[in-house]
């Protein structure tokens, strides 16, 4: 008993991400790219799984021309074929998936308007795409993860849950629906080394515009945070990567908001 306690120890000093595979959907523009570039840049090999095939690239050849390797998939997390695909290609080329950022989302090119308002297609896409999809992703890679008895997976939530943000229901909906799984999740692989969280972000901003972006939104935002600066990606770095570390291994099936101070529990 000692021993593995001892061992544990030692692991936990452990941050190193050289060489390890995590794909992260999503990642063709905006918080996914910021992500992919810094596992980059730490040493890890990030697979962009991104519905923009062009984007995909895009984010490829800046991680390269930066001396980092990394993978561009076309993958629509939406489709369950498309998932395998992926999955199969990342195993051909590495044979390892050490960590999952379930970060694709319908989130950017959403108009707000009052729940009565949103039609049944848009609800069922958004569904679709930001529950479904990490249901399917994680669903991939588990057997993968389970097999090597190690395992990351990063479901990325939402400040717009606890804040019970308007106009948005679909959106909310799906992404509260993420920390229920999350938990679920997490009972079901802790027994496998796979450790399963979410991470909450708050009103994040990045190169994408996005109508529902507003000055008096972004003024809230500041004045309720305890620390009065707009969010940018580089912020959720630093806990999406540590979440991917041997260090993190005992931390499983939590929400973990980094918003600064946004909200609280
Ligand atoms: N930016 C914020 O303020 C904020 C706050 C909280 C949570 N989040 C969450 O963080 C994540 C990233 O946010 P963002 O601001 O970069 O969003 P974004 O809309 O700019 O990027 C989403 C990415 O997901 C991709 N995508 C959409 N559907 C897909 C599919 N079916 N398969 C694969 N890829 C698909 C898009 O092409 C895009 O590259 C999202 O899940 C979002 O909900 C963002």
């Amino acid at each position: 008993m000692l021993d593995i306690v001892e061992k544990s120890v030692a692991r936990g000093r452990n941050f190193d991400l050289t060489g390890r595979v995590v794909i992260i959907t999503g990642a063709g523009q905006g918080i996914g790219r910021e992500y992919a570039r810094q596992f980059a840049a730490a040493g890890a090999i990030p697979v962009v799984a991104e519905i923009n095939r062009d984007n995909a690239h895009r984010v490829v050849d800046e991680i390269v021309a930066d001396g980092g390797s990394a993978m561009a998939v076309r993958t629509d997390v939406a489709d369950a074929a498309s998932v395998a695909d992926a999955v199969r290609s990342v195993m051909d080329a590495y044979g390892r998936i050490d960590g999952l950022v379930n970060n694709a989302g319908i989130f950017s090119t959403l108009k707000m308007r009052e729940f009565t308002e949103i039609p049944l297609d848009e609800w069922d896409l958004v569904l679709r795409v930001n529950i479904t999809g990490c249901f399917l992703t994680a669903r991939a890679v588990a057997p993968v993860m389970k097999e090597r008895n190690w395992g990351r997976i990063i479901n990325i939530t939402s400040g717009s849950v606890p804040l019970g943000v308007k106009n948005y229901m679909h959106y909310v909906t799906s992404k509260s629906a993420l920390i229920g799984m999350t938990n679920s999740m997490a009972r079901e692989l802790g027994a496998f080394g796979v450790t399963v969280n979410a991470v909450q972000p708050g009103g994040t901003f990045t190169e994408v515009p996005r109508e529902t972006v507003t000055e008096a939104g972004k003024a809230w935002l500041k004045q309720t945070q305890c620390i009065p600066r707009e969010e940018v990606p580089m912020d959720l770095v630093g806990l999406v990567l540590f979440l991917n570390t041997e260090a993190a291994g005992f931390i499983t099936g939590q929400t973990i908001a980094c918003d600064g101070g946004l909200t609280h529990w």
